[in-house]
């Protein structure tokens, strides 16, 4: 997508001196900065601290990880211990076992003289994939845009969707999984206006959605998280579409928190939920969202602190509770398949229900 006109990916494969480069989302929306990956410590840490982050790009940016260590030492020991540092960096977003299973599956069988190679080839492999699965999510759900908008009472109005954190470009490759439909939508002319949310705490609505839907000219208009029901409530809103970091077999969905509420809002108001996901965010090992996602703590200091540009240009982080404010920080939510209108996945839409996603299985 694109950044000043110019169109960039969150990641970059550096070839000359193979490295990846990546847009330092922590700096969003007020500035621009890359930063380059050269190391098994550079992406483990962009990780972990959410210079990068969204499921899809967590496993592309473990990816290049794998890459870099195994360049220094392509054991099974040391290839061994980069999986293992790389998996422990973030609990929730499957895509990262996903893409570090693939990548040491890819690289085993190998001699350690040939596994760099081979993963370097792997971590483009995964991005250019990624990219390919994100466009294709956004024609099916922009299908589904056109069905709604059609049954709107007037049809010429914009079509109102409703998204939560950042599932755009900036938590992928490219294109997004909850905002393709949207950039597809309006790329081929139909009126849309996105709702996004702010997402407290750490602000991904506010901060990167808003940046990417600026970036590409959508409209759009911010709100804070509690004002979603009201919302719902009204018939100012005709579909919410969501991303998510994993989903079981049977259909449940673990996604940013405060996705359950706006979920549960959504049904109450009859508004359809999809969840966009491609395929490799879904854990066939487990059936129970509720029980068996782990949900990422993080730190208090996110909820009682935030951060902002102050008028002098200076980027600043100020204290919005009393002081000493013990404070629970549970990053994301999970949202029961009974709650989810269908998932939008590469291959098509599919109903959340083991069934429907056992033929999603055989597809793949
Ligand atoms: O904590 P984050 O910013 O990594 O959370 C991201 C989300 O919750 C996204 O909705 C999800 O990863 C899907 S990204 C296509």
């Amino acid at each position: 997508m694109k950044i000043h006109g110019q169109p960039h990916r969150s990641i970059e494969a550096e070839h000359d001196t193979r490295s990846a480069r990546i847009i330092d989302q922590t700096f969003l929306p007020h500035q621009v900065e890359w930063r380059e990956l050269r190391t098994l410590e550079d992406a483990a840490e962009a990780i972990q601290v959410m210079r990068v982050r969204g499921a899809p790009l967590i496993g592309a940016t473990a990816a290049f990880g794998l890459f870099f260590a195994l360049r220094e030492d392509a054991s099974d020991v040391a290839l061994q211990k980069a999986y293992d540092i790389l998996h422990a960096t973030r609990p929730t977003a499957i895509n990262l076992r996903w893409a570090l299973d693939r990548v040491k599956r890819v690289v085993s069988p190998y001699g350690v003289e040939e596994r760099a190679e081979m993963a370097w080839n792997e971590a483009l492999a995964i991005c250019e994939a990624d990219v390919a699965t994100n466009h294709a999510i956004g024609e099916h759900g922009l299908e589904l845009f056109r069905a709604i908008q059609a049954k709107k009472a007037d049809s010429s109005a914009p079509l109102n969707v409703m998204t939560h954190c950042n599932a755009g470009w900036l938590a992928t490759v490219d294109w997004g999984t909850a905002i393709s439909p949207i950039y597809q939508a309006h790329d081929a002319g139909m009126k849309v206006h996105v709702w996004v949310s702010e997402t407290r705490p750490r602000g991904q609505g506010a901060s990167l959605t808003a940046f990417e839907l600026k970036e590409h000219g959508v409209p759009y208009t911010l709100i804070v998280d509690n004002n979603a029901g009201h919302l719902l409530q009204r018939g100012l809103v005709d579909v919410v579409i969501v991303g998510t970091d994993r989903v079981t077999a049977h259909g449940d969905v673990a996604n940013k928190i405060g996705t359950y509420l706006k979920a549960l809002a959504a049904k109450a108001h009859d508004v359809p939920f999809y969840v966009a996901t491609p395929v490799s965010t879904i854990d066939w090992t487990i059936a129970d969202g509720i029980r068996e996602i782990p949900i990422e703590q993080r730190s208090a200091r996110e909820v009682t602190h935030m951060p902002g540009l102050s008028a002098a240009g200076v980027r600043e982080e100020v204290l919005i509770t009393p002081e000493g404010t013990q404070a629970r920080n549970d990053g994301f939510d999970v949202t029961p398949a009974a709650l989810v209108t269908a998932l939008v996945t590469e291959y098509g839409v599919f109903a959340a229900n083991a069934a429907s996603l056992q033929q999603l299985q055989a597809k793949r």
